[in-house]
């Protein structure tokens, strides 16, 4: 484990504070506030930001409201799928510039963010695919006389997007991808750990030609910017992403005006490996289930229940694999596990690391922080396996987000699909086996929202992902994406 002491330079970064994005400008916050973002990996401050506040956010939807019935509101089909191409071509060209500032500013290893390009470019032309794929339907009726009866699908209007911080690219384009498609507007507020990457791509929408006001972006607090977006009467939708308890906020904030609300939320989702699967496979898979992104990842696989007879030596070798993995500074091209976000994520974590040895469980690996050389300075946590994990521990039941594995034994098929449902998640799930039968059991007894069979964290723009129970409402990617960010209206013309 080394940490390189270069840090990225990057264009981006000029020393000067970085400003608020509004109508197509770039703007103070109305305050005069600043906050700094600072790089994960080395504790530096990468650069000064504006802090949005209400007046900040009122101004942004005013200016979102304003290009929702101007111009906009006149662009065809063609023309939206032909600006999503044009910004992907851009996010294409500026790729690496991009990734790194993901690095810089959230700490996801440069491996992992050159590694998103696929993903990434591939959900703006999947949304840029879909702009012709909107209509309506023609409904025969059973009036007597003669009507015709038919459907628009029309935007929703103004959509407040709040975002995280453990993958800013990707959350940014996931948000304002299905919006630009279907002819909302947006006003984004990013994670106020990783603000960068939404501002520079707000820039890259100007450059493709996306009029103003259609894409805002405004960082500050969640508690001020953001829940004055989430209030806000002229908002008509919210689509947010982050933990629970902030989705249960944005629900009771959206009473206001019945905004309607997507939740993408956390989870703990289990990863179920049987002694008949390709163990050999299943080990760096349910491991990177977990590690991958420091496990700051929503759908990570950290319930990972195994089957009695293999108990000890599969999570010996998840342990052991774990311990290959190379943590370090996240600019460094040989890193696979960098930091996480922040000195508060850091101190969550370890905290759940103290509790899971309070409750009894045993640390196979990991399970602290390390401090020594230049280590001290960012926010590493090694890949660590719990074993001796109980159904009813904290480690089991909350989301750590932190590369930590509660493993977790048992018998049979019916008792993990009850087992593995007890949570009050429903996110993402995985299966390890070589028994079709076993398979399909599995993933319909789930309740999740994916289910992962001999892989994890399969990700793809046509196919929904979201949760059930306390994982949220609302699906991201796929069809079901795009009609979140629709209204139907029904149409009746009385022709005789
Ligand atoms: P969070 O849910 O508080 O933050 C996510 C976003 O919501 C940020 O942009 C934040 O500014 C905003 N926000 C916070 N409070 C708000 C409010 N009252 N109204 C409107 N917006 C608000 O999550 P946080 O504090 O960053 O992380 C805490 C824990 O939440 C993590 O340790 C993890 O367990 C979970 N989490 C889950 C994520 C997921 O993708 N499922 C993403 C981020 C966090
Ligand atoms: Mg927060």
């Amino acid at each position: 484990m080394t940490v390189a002491v270069q840090t990225l330079r990057h264009p981006f970064l000029t020393g000067k504070p970085k400003r608020l994005f509004i109508d197509g400008k770039w703007a103070e916050a109305a305050s005069g506030k600043t906050f700094d973002t600072i790089n994960p990996s080395t504790g530096e401050v990468l650069a000064a930001v504006a802090e949005g506040d209400a007046e900040d956010i009122d101004r942004a939807v005013a200016a979102a409201r304003h290009a929702f019935t101007g111009p906009w509101s006149k662009f065809k089909p063609f023309e939206r799928q032909h600006l999503l191409l044009k910004l992907a071509d851009l996010v294409e060209q500026n790729f690496e510039e991009l990734a790194a500032l993901d690095t810089l500013d959230m700490g996801g290893p440069i491996s992992r963010t050159r590694g998103s390009r696929r993903r990434v470019l591939g959900m703006l032309r999947y949304y840029a695919g879909q702009a012709t794929a909107i209509y309506g339907e023609t409904i025969e009726n059973s009036l007597p006389g003669e009507y015709v009866s038919f459907t628009l699908k029309e935007p929703v209007g103004v959509v407040g997007a709040i975002i995280p911080w453990n993958g800013p690219l990707g959350a940014t384009i996931w948000k304002i991808g299905p919006a630009l498609v279907t002819g909302c507007t947006v006003v984004l507020k990013p994670a106020e750990e990783a603000p960068l990457t939404p501002l520079r791509v707000a820039e890259l929408c100007q450059e493709a030609g996306v009029p103003p006001g259609v894409v805002n972006v405004v960082p500050g607090y969640g508690e001020t910017a953001g829940a004055a977006l989430a209030r806000h009467p002229d908002v008509d939708k919210v689509a947010f992403t982050g933990s629970h308890l902030t989705g249960q906020k944005i629900v009771e904030a959206s009473a206001g005006n019945l905004k309607r609300v997507s939740l993408e939320l956390g989870g703990k989702s289990p990863d179920v490996v049987f002694a008949d699967a390709d163990l050999d496979a299943a080990v760096p898979g349910a491991g990177m289930a977990v590690f991958a992104n420091s496990g700051q990842i929503c759908s990570a696989g950290t319930r990972m229940f195994v089957e009695r007879r293999i108990y000890d030596e599969f999570t010996a070798r998840v342990a052991a694999f774990g311990s290959t993995l190379r943590v370090g500074n996240s600019s460094d091209p040989e890193t696979q596990i960098g930091p996480l976000v922040s000195s508060e994520q850091l101190d969550r974590v370890t905290s759940y690391l103290a509790i899971g040895r309070q409750e009894g469980a045993r640390p196979l690996s990991g399970g602290e922080r390390l401090t020594e050389g230049d280590f001290a300075k960012g926010f590493f946590v090694p890949p660590t396996v719990f074993a001796d994990v109980k159904d009813q521990m904290r480690i089991a039941q909350e989301e750590i987000f932190g590369p930590v594995i509660s493993a977790i034994p048992f018998t049979d098929i019916d008792e993990v699909i009850e087992r593995a449902n007890k949570t009050n998640f429903g996110l993402g799930s995985g299966l390890w086996t070589r028994d079709v039968g076993k398979a399909h059991r599995l993933a319909r007894g789930i309740r999740a929202g994916t289910v992962w069979i001999n892989c994890y964290q399969a990700m793809d723009p046509a196919v929904p992902f979201g949760g059930y129970k306390m994982s949220g409402y609302g699906r991201e990617s796929g069809k079901q994406q795009i009609e979140e960010y629709l209204n139907v209206k029904a149409v009746w013309i009385r022709t005789g």
